[in-house]
């Protein structure tokens, strides 16, 4: 019998790459999305790359009466939760407006999960809950602790998992810590989207590779790395999302942890370098002060994941860049423009 999976966000970048996934491993899918920071072109994208069994509902999860009408409605047996708010400059500014909506989200999500008689979550979390580590690279075991509101609600979630799973045998919860997701499907049509102007690396290089922006601040060129700039385990968003399929296919009880990364770092500079190649455009850039709240390098050790999940992440950096690139030339403007 066909499972129907439960996509919360399933209209964001990570969320859309794993609704094609699983679609293409013949799950029926539910997407629930406020399109807050996503659009309604992605799920016609998701339907083109993957099938036409998806459901979407614009939904504000906050709402549980909307939350429980899903449950009514869809046969669910499991959830993937990657809604919520995830800008950490943001929510430094409005850290009510992420609490809020992070952890009401989930809880509304978890209760009506119990109430339905569903007990499978997969849960977007991400190597944000190790702080500032201090060991590289980081393990599960690591100690954690988030550096900012945005931070602080992955972390919460995560312990509101661990307390549910210790209460109820039933719960079966991985709790999956990305590292730097980048990349884009390889068709071209699906890709990162960010709205204004993007936070994270990736995004903002290809926008000026693209002409849309000027030039890359760099954040610090006297980092203790090879080149000094920032060092991040980069991971490309297709090889993620079957970081997901592998979690839930192995889901058993109580409450794991697993960090979904390649292991591999590279720099600032690196990515730049690696990106002016695959395009074939220069991009300027000025090297900076560093950013608040920024770490020299983070790594993930994934051998939890490739142990238990039988799961590995393949692409290199090459190829998700090539990918990102296929995804904004194709694209200049994102969706909107599709
Ligand atoms: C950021 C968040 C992290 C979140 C993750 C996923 C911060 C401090 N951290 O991670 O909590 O989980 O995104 O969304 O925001 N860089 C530049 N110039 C830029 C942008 C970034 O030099 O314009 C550098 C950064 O200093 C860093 C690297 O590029 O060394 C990657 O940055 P980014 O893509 O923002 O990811 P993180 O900071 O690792």
């Amino acid at each position: 019998m066909t499972k129907t999976i439960l996509v919360t966000g399933g209209a964001g970048f990570i969320g859309s790459h794993t609704a094609v996934e699983l679609l293409l491993r013949d799950y029926r899918v539910v997407i629930a999305d406020d399109l807050s920071n996503s659009s309604a072109k992605a799920i016609e994208v998701i339907k083109t790359l993957g099938s036409a069994d998806v459901s979407f509902h614009e939904v504000d999860l906050t709402d549980e009466a909307l939350v429980a009408q899903l449950f009514d409605e869809h046969p669910i047996e499991a959830v993937v939760h990657f809604a919520g708010l995830k800008a950490v400059g943001e929510s430094v500014e409005k850290p009510m407006h992420y609490y809020r909506t992070n952890l009401t989200s989930t809880m509304n999500l978890l209760s009506q999960m119990a109430q339905h008689d569903v007990w499978d979550f997969v849960f977007s979390s991400s190597a944000t809950v190790y702080g500032t580590p201090e060991q590289l690279p980081i393990p599960e075991s690591a100690p954690t602790g988030a550096t900012n509101p945005y931070g602080r609600t992955k972390l919460m979630i995560e312990e509101i998992c661990q307390d549910l799973a210790a209460a109820d045998d039933r719960w079966r919860i991985s709790l999956l810590r990305y590292f730097n997701p980048v990349g884009a499907h390889a068709s071209g049509q699906l890709g990162e989207d960010p709205r204004g102007i993007p936070n994270n690396l990736v995004p903002f290089v290809m926008q000026v590779a693209v002409g849309r922006r000027e030039k890359l601040q760099v954040f610090g060129g006297d980092w203790d790395t090879p080149d000094g700039s920032g060092v991040r385990d980069y991971i490309h968003v297709v090889d993620l999302a079957a970081g997901h399929l592998a979690a839930l296919e192995k889901l058993r009880a109580g409450c794991e942890a697993y960090n979904l990364g390649t292991g591999n770092g590279s720099s600032v500079l690196e990515i730049i370098g690696t990106a002016e190649r695959v395009s074939g455009k220069t991009i300027p850039y000025d090297v900076v002060d560093r950013r608040s709240g920024d770490i020299a390098t983070s790594l993930a050790d994934p051998t939890k994941a490739n142990r238990e999940l039988g799961w590995r992440a393949d692409r290199n950096l090459e190829a998700m860049l090539t990918d990102a690139w296929r995804w904004q030339s194709m694209n200049p403007m994102g969706f909107a423009e599709n």
